[in-house]
């Protein structure tokens, strides 16, 4: 290594120097080099439809385009790599939101502010309740759900494990489908809350048994460049813009690749106050794999087209990104990690 100034380019480290580049507030950086799936014209970008689409009933009630309907593209320089852009209707953006801010946030799933104070549930104790802690607000940067992420030892145990919600996996095994992987179990999931200066360094996500299966990234709010590189931190990383409802799928070779997200970026759009703000009764018996019903998910995506009722979920994805990071962590025949 030649590192003689703190300015000079280390070969080695390909990746580090693209995440400080694009992380400056200092020099701004362009962005003519960051991938942007809607104006790709480029031969980096190739759009795929997977070989034979069922309709999926569910994805009405859970806030989703029909699967013939969506659009979804692989990157030349990453085999296994998937984007899915933004399949959401107004009202499944409005759902998925506030279920990251008002339910996942909640006791028993974990979250960073755990190791700080007692809170039992993050949305009723910042903005409901008469002694509301405004600091609270912004410190939350994660929740865990399901098998909780250990942040140190990296290592999924049975006795750190919460129940993963019902809507979530739901969602996934939709998603799952649409790309031919349909044994894939939603078992561990992060949600991750970002601020406009909020960043996530690099890191590869290998704590799950089963890295055959693929790993499912949903994000909303405002705006993220996604850098994604290879199996070591001297390739250099291909940057991706990601926008409200874009789904990131990791797999195959792309399933251990380095990622990171240096920036945060305000949207140009707001899909989630888009004219699809509610759903009607579903037409006929819809068969649920997790759910119990649908009337009261009907009934949850629903409320939020009164914007009286959305309105404080909207200061805060205005200034906000949320990042749902679901993975299968167990083989397929595998019930437990014992
Ligand atoms: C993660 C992750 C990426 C993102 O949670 O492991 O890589 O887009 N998130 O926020
Ligand atoms: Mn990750």
């Amino acid at each position: 290594m030649y590192d003689i100034s703190s300015n000079s380019i280390n070969i080695d480290e390909a990746f580090k120097n693209k995440f400080k580049y694009y992380k400056s507030n200092k020099l701004k950086p362009s962005l003519s080099e960051v991938l942007c799936i809607d104006q790709s014209i480029s031969d980096k970008v190739t759009p795929i439809t997977p070989k034979s689409i069922q309709q999926d009933p569910r994805t009405y009630i859970l806030g989703l385009h029909e699967l013939q309907h969506w659009k979804a593209c692989t990157f030349q320089d990453h085999p296994g790599l998937i984007l899915i852009r933004n399949p959401f209707t107004a009202a499944g953006q409005r759902y998925w939101i506030r279920q990251c801010l008002e339910v996942y946030p909640r006791k028993p799933n974990k979250m960073n502010i755990d190791l700080e104070v007692n809170v039992q549930d993050w949305w009723q104790e910042c903005f409901i309740s008469s002694q509301c802690d405004r600091n609270l607000q912004k410190k939350l940067r994660w929740t865990t759900l399901g098998y909780h992420h250990n942040w140190d030892t990296k290592v999924y145990t049975e006795d750190n494990k919460s129940p993963f919600p019902a809507d979530l996996a739901e969602l996934s095994d939709v998603l799952a489908g649409y790309l031919g992987y349909e044994g894939f179990q939603a078992q561990a999931a992060i949600v991750n809350y970002y601020h406009m200066d909020s960043t996530l360094s690099a890191h590869t996500d290998h704590s799950e048994i089963n890295l055959e299966a693929p790993l499912f990234s949903v994000s909303f709010g405002q705006s993220a460049i996604f850098l994604i590189g290879g199996k070591d931190k001297s390739i250099e990383p291909s940057a991706i813009l990601l926008q409200s409802g874009d789904i990131v799928v990791m797999s195959k070779e792309a399933r251990l690749c380095y990622h990171a997200v240096p920036k945060i970026l305000p949207t140009e759009t707001t899909p989630w106050n888009d004219q699809d703000k509610s759903i009607g009764n579903p037409c006929c018996d819809i068969k649920l794999k997790y759910l119990s019903n649908t009337e009261d998910l009907v009934t949850k995506m629903n409320r939020n087209s009164n914007n009286s009722e959305w309105s404080e979920f909207s200061d805060y994805i205005k200034q906000s990104r949320i990042n749902m990071n679901v993975r299968q962590v167990l083989n397929d025949k595998q019930s437990s990690l014992s």
